[in-house]
């Protein structure tokens, strides 16, 4: 058996785990990250793509915000497309600010090679994680690592693994309340390198189903179709995908769109879930490990960066000034900006996709919405304050 000690052990080297390692190292506090998969697989995960000025300020801030300033693309607004049309929603007339366009797999990179140029300590293919004693003051993270039992001690365990971690699940059922809502159906993606069709992001409301016009760069689309539930990928050839995505979107843009083969081609279901609170004596909970939203509004990946943001604040102010109040503050710190986040994409996501159960009513409810929404400055800046991220 092998022994460490850290402060921090981190459970988990997705976008939460890494930025809290990056944000931790430059402040000097010690911290170790056990991850169960490769670094390659973790790179392969296409996930999201828009961040807010808060995440990239957090980048900023972890000394790794250079490659996402440099080729990161600036986004002042989105377009809706519904009943034929297509409707812009301006971001920086209606609150000043807003947001960069850069893949999750490029913030991951950036991370990793900061974690690397820093010597600090990732371990990953560990198999069988668990995690002991955080309710009391010696907490554990244990694990094998090429055949050989690893013993992590540490002061505070951050749980940063996910939704199928094991961090939320070694929480006491009595201890945790889960809230979640299913949604009948899922998103169907596809990545290729074709350039974007427009130069912002559209989001389209059609009687098919909802479309997403994506991108990563000035020659890399993410393209996104409603789906059934019980569609499996293999199903879908790249002809039959963009035959769809075409369908659902407004004619003169359906022509302008370039197909290629697809790079990468998944289908996610789509779910809110929330965990309360998010610390328990010296674990805590971050991104979505504790909270998962649908994708609609692209707040699943700035959650976690907010979470690990205001978790780093309170490590920080624990070492360096002696002080718990920000620990102490953490759990309800983050659920109020959760929440509002849950809020936020449960409503975009019930505006713009087809519910099997809505029937004509609900459409001609979702027309008129979507009318009001376009048509007031109000409701277009509700819309905008809370697609560019709520302040702090
Ligand atoms: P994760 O990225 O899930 O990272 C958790 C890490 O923990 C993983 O590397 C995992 O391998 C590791 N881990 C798990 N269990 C263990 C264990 N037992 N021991 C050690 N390590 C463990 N958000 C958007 O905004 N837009 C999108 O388009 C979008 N698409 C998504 C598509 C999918 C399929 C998924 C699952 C999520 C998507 N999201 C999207 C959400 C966004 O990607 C997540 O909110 C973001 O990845 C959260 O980061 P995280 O670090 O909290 O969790
Ligand atoms: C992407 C995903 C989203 O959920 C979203 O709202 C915007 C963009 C993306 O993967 O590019």
């Amino acid at each position: 058996m092998a022994h460490r000690r850290t402060k921090v052990a981190i459970v988990g080297a997705g976008p939460a785990g890494l930025l809290l390692g990056a944000l931790l190292a430059r402040h000097n506090i010690d911290a170790v990250i056990v991850e169960q998969r490769s670094a390659e697989y973790v790179l392969s995960r296409i996930r999201a793509g828009v961040l807010e000025q808060t995440t990239v300020d957090l980048l900023r801030e972890a000394g790794v915000v250079d490659r996402c300033l440099q080729e990161g693309l600036t986004h002042d607004g989105i377009e809706l497309s519904f009943d034929g049309g297509l409707h812009r929603i301006d971001f920086r007339a209606l609150t000043g600010k807003h947001v960069t366009v850069y893949g999750q797999t490029e913030v991951t990179h950036d991370l990793m090679q900061s974690r690397a140029r820093g010597n600090l300590t990732t371990d990953y293919e560990a198999e069988d994680v668990r995690i002991e004693g955080f309710n009391g003051e010696h907490p554990v993270v244990r694990y094998v690592k090429s055949g050989v039992v690893q013993e992590l001690t540490c002061d505070f365990i951050a749980g940063c693994d996910g939704y199928h971690g094991i961090c939320r699940a070694s929480v006491p059922p009595e201890a945790i309340s889960t809230f979640e809502k299913v949604y009948p159906f899922g998103w169907l993606g596809v990545l290729a390198d074709v350039p974007p069709v427009r130069h912002e992001l559209i989001y389209a409301n059609h009687e098919r189903g909802f479309a997403l016009c994506s991108q990563r760069s000035k020659t890399r689309s993410r393209y996104y179709v409603q789906c059934s539930l019980d569609d499996q990928v293999d199903q879908w050839s790249d002809d039959a995908f963009w035959d769809e995505l075409r369908r659902r979107l407004p004619a003169e843009i359906a022509e302008a769109v370039t197909t290629g083969p697809s790079i990468e081609k998944s289908i996610a279901p789509l779910r809110s879930f929330v965990a309360e609170p998010m610390r328990f004596g010296r674990l805590f909970l971050a991104g979505d490990a504790a909270h998962i939203v649908p994708p609609t509004g692209a707040k699943g990946l700035n959650l976690a960066a907010t979470d690990v943001g205001y978790l780093a604040q309170g490590l920080v102010e624990y070492y360096h000034e002696g002080s718990a109040a920000g620990l102490d503050q953490y759990s309800a710190r983050c659920l109020s900006r959760v929440w509002k986040a849950e809020r936020f994409s449960w409503w975009f996501t019930s505006l713009m996709h087809r519910f099997p159960e809505a029937g004509a009513f609900g459409s001609r409810l979702q027309q008129a919405e979507l009318a009001y929404l376009v048509g007031s400055r109000s409701a277009s800046s509700a819309l905008a304050e809370n697609y560019v991220g709520l302040p702090l």
